[in-house]
């Protein structure tokens, strides 16, 4: 039997403990961890040397920032991705990604652990997935006492209040006082964004798309990792992007959740605009009915169903021809459209107007007014008849 595991790592105390359980309680002769860069923030230099000292025989490092903005968040952009109307999936759409390995830290009570192991068997049938901190729970004191007695070092700073989930696309913050429900969020959750009161005057930008993909800020062209990097600065210093939910876990509970994403609401919020400006009324239809159901599939792991690529073939169809320009005012808490532009809108001013020289068919109207009336006058008799 070959006796390997690959450790799903982040470089915290949870995982960084998980690498000599996996020897101890497990049986491992080997422990790779996997260290994925999706633009979390990380000092990976002293993450990878704890990996070491826990006594992993590789620390693997992978920079997958790039590949993750190009795969997952443009799907989720694509599909103006938002779990129950208010969360653009942050965590769970580095999930798949952050499965190239399959050991993980995850415990029993959360979502992730559902995307990481669906992740897992699609990937690689067959294979047997560890979660150790599933399968029996610990303090974090216990944890603590753990580490310092294997020489694994523990992080002097007081480790955050919170669980933090971060990574280029937003962070996710959950549990301690946030527990309650009534409790407000205090200001130091929250890093990407400042508080809307402290936002400085409304500024304009504007956003450009090719088929339906953010290309560039302000006229400079950018990948799409950076550009998500600059508008979560930009948006994130007018408090735009942060979220106070009681969320529908997966496993059959509420929690309440804070999330912070400013380049991904301020840019869903964009494209939709386009999308108003050059989808036919029959497509918008079709896809807003459809954008719910993608968020809650990935939400509920499911990057990896057949189902996911033919929601994104049905999105992608729709997206040839959303290509312009959008301007935003970022103004407190909130990014707001000011004005859409593209070559191929199906607005027509001339249709539009009720100024000089509009061209709508004015006389065509009452035709048609007759005959979409038809079956209302029916019923309307029908029923004076009736009812009488
Ligand atoms: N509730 C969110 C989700 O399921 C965030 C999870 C964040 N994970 C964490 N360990 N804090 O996507």
């Amino acid at each position: 039997m070959n006796r390997t595991a690959v450790l799903a790592y982040s470089g915290g105390l949870d995982t960084s403990c998980a690498i000599a359980w996996l020897k101890e309680d497990y049986g491992f002769e080997e422990v790779v961890a996997v260290l994925v860069d999706v633009g979390q923030e990380a000092s990976f230099g002293p993450a990878v040397e704890r990996g070491r000292l826990a006594g992993a025989d590789d620390v693997l490092l992978l920079d997958r920032k790039e590949a993750f903005a190009e795969e997952q968040v443009a799907k989720a952009l694509l599909a103006n991705a938002l779990y129950e109307g208010k969360y653009p999936l942050v965590s769970a759409l580095s999930r798949p990604v952050i499965a190239e390995a399959v050991v993980h830290g995850c415990t029993g009570k959360g979502n992730d652990q559902l995307r990481f192991e669906l992740a897992f068997k699609a990937r690689y049938p067959g294979v047997t997935v560890i979660a150790p901190l599933r399968d029996r729970v610990r303090t974090r004191d216990e944890e603590i006492a753990y580490a310092e007695a294997r020489g694994i070092p523990v992080e002097a700073k007081p480790e955050s209040p919170y669980s933090v989930d971060d990574n280029l696309f937003g962070r996710a913050i959950e549990a301690g006082m946030l527990e309650d429900p009534w409790t407000a969020p205090p200001e130091d959750a929250f890093v990407l964004t400042a508080a809307a009161a402290d936002a400085p005057a409304p500024v304009e930008c504007v956003v450009a798309f090719e088929e339906g993909l953010p290309v560039a800020l302000d006229c400079e062209e950018l990948p799409l990792d950076e550009l998500v990097g600059v508008l979560n600065e930009q948006a994130g210093a007018y408090g735009i992007g942060r979220i106070d939910m009681i969320e529908n876990r997966a496993v059959g509970i509420k929690s309440r959740e804070l999330y912070e994403a400013p380049a991904a609401l301020t840019l869903i919020a964009a494209h939709r605009a386009l999308e108003e400006l050059v989808l036919t009324k029959g497509e918008l239809e079709a896809k807003r009915e459809l954008e719910p159901k993608w968020a809650k599939l990935v939400y509920d792991g499911g990057w990896f169903a057949r189902l996911r690529n033919a929601y994104d073939a049905f999105f992608s169809a729709t997206q040839q021809l959303v290509t312009g320009e959008v301007r935003l005012s970022l103004q407190p808490g909130a990014p707001v459209v000011t004005g859409r532009r593209s070559e191929h809108a199906l607005y027509s001013e001339e249709l539009a107007s009720y100024g000089i020289g509009e061209t709508f068919p004015h006389q065509a109207a009452s035709g048609f007014i007759g005959i979409t009336a038809l079956e209302t006058q029916l019923v309307a008799a029908r029923d004076r008849v009736e009812v009488a």
